[in-house]
């Protein structure tokens, strides 16, 4: 149980009244907060880019343009939402391992500004794309480490995975794709672990991409105008979880990133860190309505209006081995006193719980829970129309002005 916050409960009372539940509500104060964190730790090195996937709502993408230099799309389908959102596509790289011809056509036609390459059946559709467009277009060359230390709640790379070309595979590859005429390799692209909240494994991991970035710069006389690091930066979901000390994460990566800028073959790259949840996943809040509340056989259950439908992570079944509950309060004011409850979701599947045993104040129909740590991996993640209830709500709220982002619209019922 975490003690409420009596303005963020005011912002999220607020929204449930207005907007309806399920919401998911996200605090654009708090994601400036955290860019000024990260400028702070790694601004002498870095420039961020906003990897989408995690959160592409359209009027939070709108909001993060004026905000964040880059952004990473993943499919056709998020470069048109953020080039819809205003962003302009010069300043979009281009990730995932299956892009088709028609994504591929249009983008490049559209004037992405780097495509990262994850294989040569990639590169060379790209290259025949690029030509038949009348374009030389800018790639980075996804590798993917032999190795991801110890620590990363998910890995991307260190076994056998489909993202990338295998480190051990590179020189090779590369050595075919810098052939190719109309495409022009404007650096690399390493993401190989996320959701790390231990500072020496980020460490060790960026040292790994450094050493491959130098050694393959070296190996085919590079000097790459970008070099992507996946940041792997980690949030806390679950109570006893620390959040990480960027400063801490600054001061073991300098030597390594100093030693990279004081070489004169990187004096002219610009280093990039590829983040999603980090901006954004501790400043948005789910908040669920309990529709009733059942005393079996020994327990309290309260049975809200969202649960795993719309919001899968806090279900533990979005990559997680073993189900743990979120952090999550009862909005509204705390009297003293606690009770453990489960809080389920409005599905007919025992395995839609947002919570086992939770110490919560007493909590009763019509009360709203709050998880925290959700504004990344949420609606999008979710299987948002099984059984048909209603898609959770979005909201943005800005200094305490609330509008409503509702991006999906399902055939659920609303009150
Ligand atoms: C290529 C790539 N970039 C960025 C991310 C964002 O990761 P996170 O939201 O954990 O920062 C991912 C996550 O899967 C990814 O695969």
């Amino acid at each position: 149980m975490s003690r409420p916050d009596p303005d963020i409960d005011r912002i999220l009372t607020e929204a449930a009244g207005r907007f309806g539940t399920p919401a998911y509500v996200y605090l654009t104060d708090l994601i400036e907060e955290r860019i000024a964190a990260l400028e702070a730790a790694f601004g002498r090195w870095f420039r961020l880019s906003y990897a989408m996937k995690c959160n592409p709502n359209p009027a939070l993408l709108s909001w993060l343009k004026d905000r964040v230099p880059f952004i990473d799309v993943s499919s056709g389908g998020e470069f048109m939402l953020a080039t819809g959102a205003g962003w302009n596509p010069a300043r979009a790289s281009f990730t995932g391992p299956a892009k088709r011809e028609a994504e591929l056509g249009r983008v490049i036609r559209d004037g992405l500004g780097e495509l990262v390459i994850e294989s040569l059946r990639e590169a060379r559709l790209a290259d025949r794309i690029a030509g038949e467009a009348g374009r030389r277009q800018d790639v980075l060359i996804r590798i993917a480490p032999d190795r991801v230390p110890k620590g990363f709640g998910d890995q991307m790379a260190g076994r056998p995975s489909p993202f990338g070309i295998d480190v051990e595979e590179a020189p090779a590859a590369l050595a075919e794709i810098l052939s190719l005429p109309n495409l022009r390799v404007a650096g690399m692209h390493v993401y190989s672990g996320t959701q790390c909240l231990k500072p020496a494994a980020i460490v060790e991991n960026w040292g790994i991409f450094i050493a491959i970035f130098r050694e393959l710069c070296a190996a085919h006389d590079l000097r790459p105008d970008r070099l992507i690091f996946g940041s792997g930066l980690g949030i806390p979901y679950h109570p006893g979880d620390a959040a990480l000390d960027l400063d801490e994460v600054a001061a073991a990566a300098a030597p390594g990133l100093e030693a990279l800028k004081a070489d004169p073959r990187f004096a002219g790259t610009e280093l990039v860190l590829e983040l999603g949840r980090y901006l954004v996943g501790p400043a948005g809040y789910f908040v669920t309505r309990v529709i009733s509340t059942k005393d079996s056989r020994g327990s309290r259950i309260a049975i809200c209006d969202g649960g795993m439908n719309g919001h899968l992570a806090a279900s533990g079944h979005f990559g997680m081995v073993l189900r743990r509950n979120y952090v999550m309060h009862r909005v509204g004011e705390d009297e003293g006193g606690e009770e453990k409850i489960d809080i389920s979701g409005p599905l007919c599947t025992s395995i839609d719980k947002l919570g086992s045993n939770v110490a919560l104040p007493r909590v009763e129909a019509g009360d709203l829970i709050a998880i925290h740590a959700s504004g990344a991996y949420g609606p999008t993640s979710s299987p948002v129309n099984f059984i048909s209830h209603p898609t959770p709500r979005e909201v943005l709220a800005t200094g305490g002005q609330l509008t409503d982002a509702t991006r999906i619209e399902g055939a659920g019922l609303r009150d």
